[in-house]
């Protein structure tokens, strides 16, 4: 069926079965490659996207549950010429290593970023834990957090 959803401040009319993943329609309609198929199961988080600004695990929504609400994705914050506050902390803290859980992460930290510009370094670890990088590179993940928050990047 015919639905109309907003990614990135712009309205995309799909063709999609109400309970397609979000996940897949990004990917596969509207070629917005950041967010990855990890687990599929709300376990991992490298699928994580903005819904209305809070952080949401878009292989498991749904698109018919994003109908009338704002969806936000990595490539919505800035391009390779122009990144984003926290794309560019990433890329300063080189955080990434194999790269998949990393738009996931971004957007994880977006929504946190959003809600609340200057966390606490409790607040970011509590609020990043349900993203998980196999690579292990957490700690550069959070760095990169504190950067775009204008926070002093190396804690305890
Ligand atoms: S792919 Fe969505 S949480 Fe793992
Ligand atoms: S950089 Fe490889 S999974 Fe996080």
């Amino acid at each position: 069926m015919s639905l109309v959803i907003n990614v990135n401040g712009r309205d995309h009319t799909v063709d999609a079965a109400p309970e397609t993943p979000l996940l897949y329609v990004l990917r596969g309609d509207l070629a917005l490659n950041g967010a990855k198929f990890g687990c599929g199961l709300g376990q991992c988080g490298a699928c994580t996207v903005q819904v209305d600004g809070k952080a949401a695990y878009s292989c498991l929504l749904p698109v018919s549950a994003v109908v009338g609400r704002r969806v936000r994705t990595v490539e919505g914050l800035g391009t390779v010429e122009a990144p984003g506050v926290l794309q560019a902390a990433f890329e300063t803290e080189q955080a990434a290593q194999c790269g998949y859980c990393i738009a996931g992460m971004i957007m994880r930290a977006q929504a946190l970023l959003d809600a609340n510009p200057r966390p606490t370094e409790a607040e970011i670890r509590a609020h990043m834990q349900p993203n998980l990088c196999r690579c292990g590179t957490h700690m550069r993940i959070l760095r990169a957090v504190r950067r775009a928050a204008g926070l002093p990047v190396e804690t305890a």
